[in-house]
């Protein structure tokens, strides 16, 4: 195993399209394909990896947890870490299901302001980069960022120390274009960071090849990402939210359904291409 961590965020400039789901899911995945896998929760103070697992009630009770994910932004992480050494390890919780996570934390509502008044982009960007590279990285064999649905600076954040980009689309009211809208979003987020960012999947979630609509939604994305699409879809299935709300994923089930069961094995066959497409190997 390489000693530094493949990351990949989690990301779309939209809500409700599926990428919490999709952060749990290549998650566990990846750590049943015998990864060590960190999952860190940037997407919002409401904690909803944290819920996948079932863990928010007890990640709340402890109401004044800190350090937490918005420490390790901070201009004195490194000399709480120092202070500290046992900073870091505070972080992160098992998620019961085999990877860790570092979830999110109320504060996290005030941090996109507070690293708006960073002046120097680059101080502004890189905050998330150093944190995994200094101290957490040697500890995972894959990083995956689950990210808020706007270009807000945390997702910034996000983007600039994955490099690599996993985007869940589903098809909604206003699916025309949103193939090239994510490829709009994208460069515009190379220019404004200037780095290189890869769109390493394209995952769809819950398209109906049986519809018009989602035969011609199916199709504008084979065209417009024919290396990126991953390679099987997630099909929808009921059982998505009733082992959410019981603080699971679908790989918890003991009984899946049917549309379980495809589910599942779209996200491990997904997950495998996604780490093959992180080393390079594509
Ligand atoms: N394959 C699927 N089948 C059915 N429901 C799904 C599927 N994937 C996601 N969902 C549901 O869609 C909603 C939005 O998903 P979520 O992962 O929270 O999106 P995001 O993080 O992008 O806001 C959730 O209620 C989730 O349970
Ligand atoms: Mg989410």
């Amino acid at each position: 195993m390489p000693s530094s961590a493949l990351r990949a965020a989690v990301f779309l400039d939209k809500g409700g399209v599926g990428k919490t789901t999709a952060t749990a899911h290549l998650g566990v995945a990846l750590d049943r394909h015998g990864h060590d896998v960190l999952l860190v929760d940037l997407a919002g103070k409401q904690g909803d990896l944290a819920k996948h697992f079932g863990l928010w009630a007890d990640v709340q009770t402890d109401d004044d947890r800190w350090p937490n994910i918005t420490t390790v932004f901070q201009d004195e992480w490194e000399t709480i870490v120092k202070k500290l050494p046992a900073a870091v390890e505070d972080l992160v919780i098992p998620t019961g299901e085999g990877p860790d996570l570092i979830p999110a934390h109320e504060s996290l509502d005030g941090l996109d302001a507070t690293l708006g008044n960073i002046d120097d982009p680059e101080e502004r960007y890189n905050r998330l980069e150093k944190f995994l590279s200094g101290y957490i990285e040697d500890d995972y064999d894959i990083i995956l960022l689950d990210l808020p649905g706007s270009t807000s600076n945390i997702a910034y954040n996000g983007l600039w120390a994955a490099k690599h980009v996993v985007a869940p689309v589903r098809p909604g009211p206003f699916e025309a274009g949103q193939a090239t809208q994510l490829r709009r979003d994208l460069k515009t987020i190379r220019n404004e960071q200037d780095v290189a960012i890869e769109l390493v999947m394209v995952l769809l979630n819950e398209v109906d090849e049986r519809t018009k609509a989602g035969k011609a939604y199916l199709e504008e994305f084979q065209t417009e990402y024919p290396d990126s699409l991953a390679p099987v879809q997630i099909s929808s299935s009921q059982d998505v939210q009733n082992a959410q709300m019981d603080g699971g994923t679908l790989f918890g089930l003991g009984r899946p359904s049917q549309t379980a069961a495809r589910a599942i094995e779209a996200y491990e066959t997904d997950a495998q291409v996604l780490v093959e497409r992180l080393r390079g190997g594509r």
